[in-house]
């Protein structure tokens, strides 16, 4: 639990798959929420949090099933509004003296549902239905079949008579669709509603976020030590500057310059930070290491292995010789921290091991500095704009820990390596050119392990092939391919052939995760 001068909102969470994006849509109202397994959740937590709302997500099971996941009943006696979503309201209505009815096909409903008002003027429904129907996004099996005592129906819908329920006098609202995806466009009034009614004053903007996350690092930090692997990604960047402002010299970072790294990275990287922000950074060089260890290697996962390895012994290497450091610094985002509610048994945390230094804490007896715990990879970015890191870096596409490594396909050369950068940089070139370099999620370009031939003026030509690759996603876990045009695909295939000696060929990859990745390797 993380203590904030902010009015608190608390979502306890019953295993939605959208979960986050109800935290998502609270923080855009600039309200500060945290996400909870409901197991998690007892009356003695509940008094610590104290929250000014609380939301109970959806969820995967049944309240027919004995043993069904709850929120305390101490959630109810706090006083405080309760909007119920799903599960969410299944629960609240059973908890409180309604009834459930375990899902028949004929009453499930999964998909696009319109709602229609039975009773429009309570405040949770301002602004809400703008003609006599509302679309929204159904995903349920079970109803409730009757409502608790003091509810009344705002909404119904063909399948869910029961679509918006409401107690006005004790501000628990309850709703059978998930006002919080897309495919409810107008969700989010909902939430505004709600976290209006409950009082929120919308004060959680970056620029408070700032101020009071600099104030945790230096009550954390003290006079000791951090270290920061800086990988020239967004988060480690933001996360560096952030600490820099907190706690100025005790911070130093390690840049690890593996060989593996884009056309002029490692000095606009470096330059930037030491130069134009004044932190200290240690450019490690050590390519020859990494490229050396890699010579003659092909296969994808022992690449990958040998890079984890090295890196971890490289950043030890100059971390020791960091006196009197305590802390390491790691650019960890919220949806890697946010325990997940587990049915199966399984792992309810994940914690992403970020930059391969994910074993590095323990191993060297340092401390975490997480500075973007909260945060979402947007709201980083804001907070890096407030920070005064420059847009385009802002902007920049994600960039693998692995580099250029798994954009070279089998064995590793230097040859290969300066090809691949030159091809990159015209490709990235284009793309920014053609203004299109913010509608695409990630773009780069591999180096094909085969020469194929051609004609150059009157010559033949034997080299090497390369592929373009340009995805959409929202997070990296499903991605498309990005639809350029033709015109700009030959454009860019006949720069890259004149301006890049050693590339004969250009290809297009328009393989969509999944099934493939987004990496070739
Ligand atoms: P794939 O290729 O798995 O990539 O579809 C999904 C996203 O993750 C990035 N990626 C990595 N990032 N270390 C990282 O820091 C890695 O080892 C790694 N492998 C893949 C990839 O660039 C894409 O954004």
């Amino acid at each position: 639990m993380t203590s904030t001068a902010h009015d608190r909102l608390l979502i306890i969470d019953f295993g939605s798959q959208v979960t986050q994006l109800i935290a998502r849509r609270l923080r855009e109202l600039n309200v500060y929420c945290e996400i909870h397994p409901f197991q998690k959740v007892d009356a003695a937590f509940l008094a610590e949090f104290a929250p000014k709302a609380i939301i109970f997500s959806g969820g995967p099971d049944s309240v027919m099933r004995d043993g069904s996941p709850r929120p305390p009943q101490a959630a109810y006696d706090l006083g405080v509004p309760i909007l119920g979503i799903c599960y969410g309201q299944q629960v609240m209505m059973q908890d409180l003296g309604g009834r459930v009815e375990a899902g028949e096909h004929a009453t499930a409903e999964f998909g696009r549902a319109f709602v229609a008002p039975t009773e429009a003027s309570d405040p949770i429904l301002k602004g809400w239905f703008q003609s006599d129907r509302e679309q929204v996004w159904m995903s349920h099996g079970d109803h409730v079949a009757e409502i608790a005592p003091g509810f009344g129906v705002l909404g119904t819908s063909p399948g869910a008579p029961f679509a918006i329920t409401a107690d006005p006098e004790r501000r628990f609202y309850a709703v059978q669709f998930h006002p919080e995806v897309h495919h409810t466009p107008n969700g989010q009034t909902l939430y505004r509603n709600f976290v209006e009614l409950a009082g929120f004053k919308g004060d959680w903007t970056m620029g408070a976020y700032r101020e009071e996350a600099i104030a945790r690092i230096r009550e954390q930090v003290g006079d000791a030590k951090v270290i920061c692997g800086l990988s020239g990604g967004v988060d480690s960047s933001v996360a560096a500057a952030l600490i820099h402002e907190a706690v100025g010299d005790q911070l130093t970072c390690v840049f690890v310059d593996h060989g593996l790294l884009r056309l002029n990275e490692a000095e606009e990287v470096v330059g930037m930070f030491r130069d134009h922000m004044n932190l200290h950074v240690i450019h490690a060089q050590e390519q020859d290491l990494f490229l050396g260890e890699l010579d003659g290697q092909s296969d994808p996962e022992t690449k990958r292995k040998i890079i984890g390895r090295l890196f971890i012994d490289v950043f030890q290497k100059y971390a020791n010789d960091i006196e009197g450091a305590e802390f390491l610094a790691q650019g960890t985002l919220y949806p890697d921290v946010i325990e997940s509610v587990s049915f199966s048994g399984g792992p309810s945390v994940t914690i992403k091991s970020h930059h391969n230094v994910g074993g590095l804490p323990e191993k060297m007896g340092l401390k975490l500095v997480e500075p973007l715990r909260e945060l979402f990879k947007d709201e980083v970015r804001a907070l890096g704009r407030e920070l005064g890191l420059p847009d385009h870096f802002i902007g920049r596409h994600p960039f693998p820990g692995p580099g250029l490594a798994i954009r070279c396909p089998g064995e590793i050369t230097r040859e290969k390596l300066e090809i691949l950068r030159k091809a990159d940089a015209v490709y990235i070139d284009q793309i920014r050119k053609h203004g299109l370099y913010d509608e695409i999620w990630q773009a780069f370009c591999a180096i094909l392990p085969v020469r194929t031939v051609g004609v150059m003026g009157d010559g033949r030509t034997y080299d090497y092939a390369c592929a373009l690759r340009a995805v959409t996603s929202v997070d990296g876990m499903t991605a498309d391919y990005y639809p350029f045009s033709h015109d700009f695909l030959g454009e860019t295939a006949t720069r890259i052939i004149n301006e890049v000696k050693g590339i004969n060929r250009v290809t297009y990859d328009i393989t969509s995760k999944p099934p493939g990745t987004i990496e070739w390797e």
